[in-house]
């Protein structure tokens, strides 16, 4: 596993760095890599005061790409003020296979009780990335906790491609891999009583993507989505994916989000990974998710 710091000094310096200050938030950093939580935010007058939202989300999406995902407590939104905060980022995605809440499709229900075969997100994977242009980013609203547990974990794809080698980068460079949601999706809501589709989505992807607002280029394939790496053999694809997985693992691009009830994340599919615990059985954890579209990855 790679180390931060060399002896030319932690390999992050910048990412610790001092950024001009927000004038209609706070941002407190979880991490100097990743997450931070906001304050000063109420989502839902902020989607029925016109004047103050443009500038509150300025400084959101700015705190989300210097942060990668950030976090709101104390949000009691409607459904509709959800879905609407989406949307103001830009179109919403519909999921390929998962149950919804209520009538909008797009309202994705995030649930798992004692009689749940397993829980949403509980392996390493960037949400849907089998789709051809998979969701720029999700926005989880969590209105029900157990009384310990069920936190999520993510990590930074840019800080897990920034401590590759050299050598590593040059060789995953130009590289595309095979993103499969037939494995994924088959069957997978069969307890909430959803009919399989007759084909789920799979893609190919580069292995290394560049984000579209930052520049900066981040590790794109998960242990959820990503299959194969094409135009090599079999056994080097998996020995490498192998490798990636763990070293993308490294707890030191990680933050973990102790949830409250009416707490929100929202993260970067494009450069974050995200991994749900499923350790609170037998209790409940209920809310939902507004996913927003995204483009192609380069
Ligand atoms: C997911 O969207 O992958 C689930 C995340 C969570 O429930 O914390």
């Amino acid at each position: 596993m790679s180390s931060l710091a060399g002896r030319e000094g932690p390999r992050y310096k910048h990412l610790a760095d001092d950024s001009a200050p927000y004038e209609t938030i706070s941002v407190d950093k979880l991490t100097p890599i990743i997450g931070a939580e906001i304050s000063g935010v109420d989502i839902g007058k902020l989607m029925s005061d016109e004047s103050r939202a443009n500038r509150q989300m300025d400084e959101i999406h700015r705190a989300l790409a210097e942060n990668l995902v950030i976090f709101f407590r104390d949000q009691r939104i409607t459904p509709e003020q959800h879905l609407a905060f989406g949307r103001r980022f830009g179109e919403l995605h519909i999921h390929p296979a998962a149950p919804h809440e209520g009538d909008d499709p797009a309202l994705m229900r995030i649930y798992a009780d004692q009689n749940s075969p397993r829980a949403n997100g509980e392996g390493w994977h960037s949400d849907v990335s089998c789709d051809l242009e998979p969701p720029m980013g999700s926005i989880l609203h969590i209105r029900q906790c157990p009384p310990h547990g069920g936190d999520t974990l993510f990590a930074s794809m840019y800080a897990a491609y920034e401590a590759l080698s050299e050598r590593m980068k040059t060789y995953l460079d130009g590289l595309a891999a095979f993103h499969d949601g037939e494995s994924v999706y088959r069957g997978l809501y069969a307890n909430y009583g959803v009919a399989d589709r007759p084909a789920y989505p799979s893609a190919e992807h580069p292995v290394v993507r560049t984000h579209p607002v930052t520049g900066r280029k981040a590790l794109y394939v998960n242990r959820g989505f990503t299959r194969h790496i094409i135009g090599i053999p079999r056994d080097e694809s998996d020995a490498i994916l192998s490798y990636l997985y763990q070293h993308a693992e490294n707890p030191l691009f990680q933050c973990r989000f102790r949830w409250t009830e009416n707490a929100i994340a929202f993260w970067d599919n494009r450069c974050t990974q995200h991994r749900a615990m499923w350790d609170y059985w037998p209790h409940t954890r209920a809310g939902t998710r507004v996913t927003i579209k995204g483009e192609r990855p380069v």
